[in-house]
């Protein structure tokens, strides 16, 4: 019942009403000025981008978590300096980050996993659903690390991991912790930050030489790994076809999908 009054509640929020009196009155306008193909075409592609707006919203409608939608940093009450190295929220989609765990051939439950730039926590969530001994988000836009905290702590979903936490600073500060790892990245900053870490990551490895997987969702930044003997490319099984697909938001200039590159060191 709870369940079903969410789901109302947050349709209704979204203001179904106005969009789809908008939707109509442009759809008129369209078939009188661009002809009937034209037209088709457009809503064909207006509920591609409806069937993604909802699979991106089940996951936080069943669970009662706030984890969907793009956030732009540096707002009023974000942190007071900006930094264009620095990428704005998006979430992984839900089926993608399974499917890129379940590609890990590796026993992962030595492993600790953590996630640079962690935003509201979804892929934390989705990583406590496996075998790993901790999952640990860094994220340091404040108001960003604080719903992470809360989802973390409304979630109910099935949980083979309990020790989740979401800590609230620079990726690139970040202690690297020892063990086994696995390191996930979706495109959280630029390259010189990405290097930085790289650099923190590879010195932790020649210290302690161990399993360290580098997972990378849209891996702008491949070729920066490249660079480091320790690491070789391990071949990324192809991504479901789900929202990646679906929405324009997860395609790159080119218009083509985001993909995934998995390299491993150890
Ligand atoms: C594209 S989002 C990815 C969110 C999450 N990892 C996911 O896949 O659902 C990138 C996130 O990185 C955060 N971020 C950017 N630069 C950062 C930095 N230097 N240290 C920590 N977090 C950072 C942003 O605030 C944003 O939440």
């Amino acid at each position: 019942m709870r369940f079903l009054v969410r789901c109302v509640v947050s349709l209704w929020q979204a203001r179904p009403d106005v969009w789809m009196a908008g939707y109509a009155r442009k759809t008129f306008h369209r078939l009188r000025v661009h002809g009937f193909v034209h037209t088709a075409v457009l809503i064909s592609a207006g509920v591609r981008n409806a069937t993604a707006w909802l699979a991106e919203r089940w996951f936080d409608l069943i669970w009662g978590i706030d984890t969907a939608g793009r956030e732009l940093l540096y707002r009023a009450d974000g942190p007071p300096e900006s930094n264009p190295l620095y990428l704005d929220y998006q979430p992984t989609p839900v089926r993608t980050m399974r499917a890129l765990l379940s590609q890990l051939d590796a026993d992962v439950s030595s492993s600790t996993f953590v996630d640079f730039g962690s935003g509201k926590g979804r892929v934390l969530l989705i990583a406590s659903e496996f075998d790993f001994t901790r999952v640990i988000g860094v994220e340091f836009d404040a108001k960003l690390h604080r719903t992470a905290s809360e989802n973390i702590r409304a979630f109910r979903g099935r949980r083979k991991c309990q020790d989740v936490t979401s800590i609230c600073g620079r990726a690139e500060e970040f202690t690297v912790p020892p063990g086994n790892l696995v390191l996930y990245f979706f495109h959280p900053f630029e390259a010189q930050i990405m290097a930085r870490i790289l650099d923190n990551v590879v010195r932790s490895y020649r210290e302690n030489p161990r399993r360290i997987l580098l997972l990378l969702f849209r891996p702008s930044h491949a070729a920066l790994v490249e660079r480091f003997p320790e690491f070789r490319r391990l071949p990324a099984k192809p991504l479901p076809y789900d929202v990646v697909r679906l929405s324009s938001d997860y395609r790159d200039r080119s218009g083509a999908p985001y993909d995934a590159a998995l390299f491993i060191a150890g």
